[in-house]
C-alpha cells in the first residue's frame, strides 16, 4: 500500500492500494467516527474519506480547487449532525485549528458528543443555525463557514452566518440540495439562485461551483470568497 500526500491540499491523502482511495490522517488513532475504514502505512493511522458519506469529499474527487482547510484554521460549520464530514477537516486542522459546529437535532447532536470528547478541537453547539445571535458570544471571527442543512433557506442562512462570522477574504461553502430548496426547478436553475443570494449583496465573489453527481445527485457545493 502507498500513501501519497495530493498535490494542491496539504494534509490530505490518497492511498493507492489496487484503487486509489481519498483519506485523512486519524488525528485520534484506533478510533473511527462512522464507518469509515482505517487503513496503516510506515506506522501513521489513515481514515479513508467516503465520497458517498461526504459532501467535502465528493467535491475533492469532482475536481474541487479551492481548500482553505489547514493546520489551525478555524471554521463555523452550519448543520455539523454527528460530524461525519467535520471528523475529516478536524483531522486537517489538527489541535491548533477549530471547528465551530452549529446543529438543531438534539439526536445527532448526541451522536457528536463522544466524537467532540475525542477531539479537542470541535465544539458542539445545539441552536438553529437562523439564530446567529444566540451563538455571536462563544464563535469569534472564522476562516471559514462550511453549511450543509438542507434547508430551504439554506442560502440566506449561509448568508447571515457569513456578514457576521468570517473575516475578509474567507470563504464559505454551501452543499446545496436542490430538491429542498424547490423540487420543481432544474438543479441548474436552483444553483443560480443561490449564487446570487450571495453575490447580489456584493460582499461575496463566486469562486466555484461543482456538481456532485454521481455521488449526491442533485447537490452542488458552491464556493464563494468574501471581498
Ligand atoms: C445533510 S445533514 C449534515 C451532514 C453533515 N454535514 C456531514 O456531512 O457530516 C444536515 C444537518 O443539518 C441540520 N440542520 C437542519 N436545519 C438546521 C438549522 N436550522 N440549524 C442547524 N442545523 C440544522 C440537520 O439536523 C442535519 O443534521
Amino acid at each position: 500500500m502507498k500513501v501519497k500526500m495530493d498535490q494542491r491540499f496539504e494534509d490530505v491523502y490518497w492511498i493507492l492500494d489496487g484503487k486509489k482511495q481519498l483519506a485523512t490522517k486519524n488525528l485520534v488513532p484506533g478510533q473511527r467516527v462512522y464507518d469509515e475504514v482505517l487503513k496503516r502505512s510506515r506506522g501513521v493511522e489513515y481514515r479513508v474519506w467516503n465520497p458517498y458519506r461526504s459532501k467535502l469529499a465528493a467535491a475533492i474527487y469532482k475536481g474541487l480547487s479551492t481548500f482553505p482547510f489547514k493546520k489551525g484554521s478555524r471554521i463555523l460549520y452550519l448543520g455539523i449532525a454527528s460530524g461525519t464530514t467535520a471528523s475529516h477537516i478536524s483531522d486537517i486542522i489538527g489541535n491548533s485549528g477549530v471547528i465551530f459546529g452549529i446543529e438543531i437535532a438534539q439526536r445527532v447532536l448526541r451522536d457528536l458528543l463522544p466524537v467532540a470528547a475525542a477531539r479537542k478541537n470541535i465544539v458542539p453547539i445545539m441552536e438553529s443555525a437562523r439564530r446567529p445571535q444566540n451563538y455571536c458570544w462563544i464563535v469569534p471571527e472564522v476562516d471559514v463557514v462550511y453549511e450543509d442543512v438542507a434547508q430551504p433557506d439554506q442560502a440566506s442562512i449561509l448568508r447571515r452566518n457569513s456578514d457576521i462570522f468570517l473575516r475578509k477574504r474567507g470563504y464559505a461553502f454551501i452543499a446545496v440540495k436542490s430538491s429542498s430548496i424547490d423540487v420543481t426547478l432544474p438543479p441548474k436553475k436552483v444553483y443560480r439562485q443561490v449564487e446570487r443570494e450571495m453575490t447580489s449583496t456584493g460582499k461575496y465573489k463566486l469562486i466555484e461551483n461543482i456538481d456532485l453527481s454521481p455521488y449526491d445527485p442533485k447537490h452542488a457545493m458552491i464556493v464563494f470568497r468574501k471581498l
